[in-house]
């Protein structure tokens, strides 16, 4: 199955481009001939409803072999009062079969009624209630209704496999063979997993609820039933409305009416008008920027409370609402789809860049980003036409759970990198970076991961490169050779396989993956290439590939494939290389090895060195040799005094911190409370404002029993939901000693009760990806869906 399903992702982003019919004939004929044998095998009967045929392939039940789905028609209406969206989408679906060649049901490997002759198409879908299949063409997005004499389709949610919480069930639907098109009506719950509701007051405003998706990796089945593997592109349309709704049960009838029995838009104050939200997608907007209004007719009866204020429309008529209309031209995969809803205003930042946020926040956002536009300009010329139009940020509030999320046309974005001094502008570069490796060409299983994430990095440090120079760009490659670093010393004697950068992930959850080893070792496996045949071939290699499947997806075989053939042509110009048969242990040492090559050899990790660093080198090694190394019956405290941090930023104090927990002695060591106190007192980094920094220096305090860092800790975790940082805080928590007559000692019960104790307050305003990680920290149990 793997080789058949390597195939259709090949040709998948040319399916969605330009579709032959040749190519169609074609590739049906592929499907009889190589696709019979393995789902046959498995179920050992012809499958249809109700067989336990569903198989999990590559975390999606979807059957991409039989139907593809090439574009989506959406209607959705978002609720805040419900914490639901009601969706109306249509499909567009190539089916994968030769339709007039055989009778029906006489090969067994299709999905196949054998009463209708009907295939089954198996769409992934969690956390959310199925509403109504029809037939094509049955719906009228303009009134938003089911048009008379709609058909409705057969569907089954089938059982699943396997984790269901994780990956959802099958959704099975028999699509008559004359139809291209099918209408899924369906409506999220609370709890779907890629959504998180925000209240007011987790806003950066305070006066609108927000609410924002993250898809990646196998979340956008949550919110939109669909074939949830990146390997299927589609493109897709949107029409989008916040509605109002009951805060109770509302009904939904079969035409798409609602019937509620108290209508508000989802919070109680009176003063919040629905024309205030604004809508992003991972889809370039038409119309009107903020919206357009449209007559409240189309919102169905008694939509807006009377004790509402409405807004008018244009042309000064009755009360009226706003619709946000998206377009997305370029075949994208399910993990890139994503929806923002928030009171939150745009600022132009160059030609084809912008940001969105908060109002209050807009300001500082758009000097924070100044350079976006340059970092675009520099990234195309460097790696070829930017393809997705515009290039906008959309700042989010803290709850969320990453740096930052590569959505088409809207990068999703962590607030914790407004620092006020620009000095974390490396997490736009990398997202930026995801334009051209990841969203342009995508890995095509999870186990490909490093595709998408090694590549970014390596652009990313490209781009910071131009912009700002190699001293820094050359920081940042040691900070993340650091980070590396830390994740092997505790991978190689946990999962040492993990390290590969050639993930076999199986039916674990692909969030597993997301390891500094995709990134990082990833990132240097990509530097040692430049570095052996130069960054002017290598440049041409990493374009040619952008070129050559753009829009498409991409294998680590089919890396390895396209690297050999590229080493081949520079071995022809460069005698001085190796030749393949001897350079290609070394790749796969990289790709299919553990931890990192040795860095004496040729082919191994790569030199990271920074001179601005070796400064910040300088100044502890003054520090700790101003006391004795903290040992039983030690006096003399080390002094802060000493440093010199002239002319340190953001990258000299997070290398300072890190060197900080190693000794002069270079054991690992931790300080005691009074020299934490005293760096404390000079530096005041319990009160600093940025994220990257309070980390590391909680993670510090936690180690060292420094009390006084605690409350502004447990306030951070409170706030900010980015994982990233999360994750190392509540770990030295678990770990945690305290101080007993002058000596640390273990307090894991303690620490493990406070964690937890702080978790359980915090997780309400975590998003599931954040929550579900900590859950699994913390031993608690994970109770899928949102994860709590
Ligand atoms: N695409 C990732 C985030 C992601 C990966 C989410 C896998 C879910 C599953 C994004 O581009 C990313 O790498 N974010 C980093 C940014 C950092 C490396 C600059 C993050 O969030 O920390
Ligand atoms: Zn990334």
């Amino acid at each position: 199955m793997e080789k058949l399903h390597g195939f259709v992702g090949r040709v998948n982003g040319r399916i969605a481009n330009r579709l032959s019919v040749l190519r169609f004939v074609f590739l049906g004929f592929l499907f009889l001939v190589f696709g019979m044998g393995d789902v046959w095998a498995c179920g050992g009967r012809s499958p249809y409803f109700g067989e336990g045929h569903q198989v999990l392939i590559n975390h999606s039940y979807a059957n991409d072999g039989e139907f593809l789905i090439t574009h989506m028609d959406m209607r959705l209406s978002v609720n805040f009062a419900d914490k639901t969206i009601e969706g109306w989408v249509e499909y567009s679906l190539v089916h994968g079969y030769l339709r007039d060649n055989r009778k029906p049901g006489s090969v067994p490997p299709y999905h196949i009624n054998p009463n209708s002759g009907n295939h089954i198409l198996l769409l992934d879908h969690r956390d959310m209630d199925i509403l109504g299949v029809y037939e094509g063409g049955s719906f009228d997005k303009k009134s938003g209704k089911l048009k008379k004499g709609a058909r409705a389709l057969v569907y089954e949610v089938g059982d699943g496999t396997g984790d269901t919480l994780l990956y959802g069930k099958p959704l099975e639907i028999e699509v008559p063979r004359s139809q291209s098109k099918i209408v899924i009506h369906y409506r999220t719950r609370p709890s779907a997993g890629a959504l998180q509701w925000l209240s007011p007051a987790q806003t950066y405003d305070q006066t609108h609820p927000f609410l924002f998706s993250q898809s990646q990796a196998i979340l956008a089945r949550t919110w939109i039933p669909l074939q949830d593997k990146p390997s299927v592109r589609f493109t897709y349309s949107s029409e989008v409305r916040v509605v109002c709704g009951a805060a109770g049960a509302a009904t939904v009838g079969v035409d798409g009416s609602r019937t509620s029995t108290t209508d508000c838009i989802g919070v109680e104050d009176p003063e919040i008008n629905p024309t205030d939200f604004n809508v992003v997608m991972s889809a370039v907007k038409l119309g009107n920027p903020e919206g357009d209004f449209e007559s409240a007719s189309n919102w169905g009866p008694r939509c807006w409370p009377s004790g509402h204020r409405i807004a008018m429309n244009r042309e000064g008529g009755a009360s009226s609402n706003k619709v946000h209309r998206f377009e997305q031209k370029k075949p994208i995969p399910s993990y890139l789809m994503a929806i923002a809803v928030g009171s939150f205003g745009f600022q132009s930042l160059g030609n084809n860049t912008g940001v969105y946020a908060e109002h209050k926040l807009l300001q500082k956002a758009a000097w924070e980003f100044a350079d976006l536009q340059k970092m675009v300009d520099a990234a195309s010329d460097m790696f070829g036409e930017y393809a997705w139009g515009d290039y906008n940020v959309l700042v989010l509030p803290p709850s969320f759970p990453f740096g930052g999320m590569e959505n088409p046309v809207v990068t999703f974005a962590t607030p914790t990198i407004i620092a006020g001094d620009r000095s974390l502008v490396s997490l736009l570069a990398h997202e930026l970076a995801h334009s051209w490796s990841g969203n342009l060409v995508t890995n095509r299983t999870w186990d490909d991961f490093w595709l998408n994430e090694g590549f970014t990095v390596y652009v990313e440090s490209r781009i910071m490169e131009q912009l700002y120079g190699k001293n820094y760009a050359d920081m940042l490659r040691v900070l993340g050779k650091g980070e590396l670093n830390r994740t092997l010393s505790w991978m190689l004697a946990e999962n040492p396989a993990d390290s590969h950068l050639r993930l076999h992930l199986g039916d674990r959850d692909p969030d597993e993956g997301l390891t500094d080893i995709a990134y990082e070792k990833g990132r240097f496996f990509l530097m040692m290439l430049e570095q052996y045949y130069g960054r002017a071939a290598f440049d041409e290699f990493l374009n040619g590939r952008f070129r050559k499947y753009a829009f498409g997806t991409v294998t680590t075989d089919l890396f390895l494939a396209d690297l050999k053939a590229f080493h081949e042509q520079q071995v022809a110009l460069n005698s001085k290389l190796l030749v393949w048969r001897d350079f290609e242990p070394l790749v796969l040492a990289w790709v299919d090895g553990e931890g990192l090559p040795n860095p004496q050899v040729v082919g191994g990790f790569p030199k990271v060195e920074s001179k601005e660093f070796e400064r910040v080198e300088q100044q502890v090694s003054k520090y700790f040799t101003s006391g004795e190394p903290l040992h039983p019956g030690s006096t003399i405290p080390c002094d802060a005094s000493v440093i010199d941090t002239s002319g340190f930023t953001t990258h000299h104090w997070l290398h300072l911190l890190r060197q900080l927990h190693t000794r002069a002695d270079g054991s690992p060591g931790r300080l005691s409370r009074e020299e934490m106190a005293g760096l404390d007192a000079r530096f005041h980094f319990t009160q600093t404002q940025n994220a990257e920094i309070a980390c590391d220096w909680f993670v510090l305090s936690i180690q060292s029993d420094y009390r006084p860092a605690y409350q502004a800790m447990h306030d951070f975790l409170l706030k900010v939901g980015r994982r990233k940082f999360l994750m190392p805080i509540y770990e030295a928590l678990l770990l945690q000693r305290v101080v007993k007559d002058g000596k640390y000692e273990p307090a894991f019960a303690q620490g493990k009760e406070m964690a937890t104790e702080i978790f359980l307050q915090a997780e309400p305003g975590y998003h599931s990806v954040a929550a579900r990680s900590l859950r699994e920290l913390l031993g608690l149990p994970l109770t899928g869906g949102s994860g709590r």
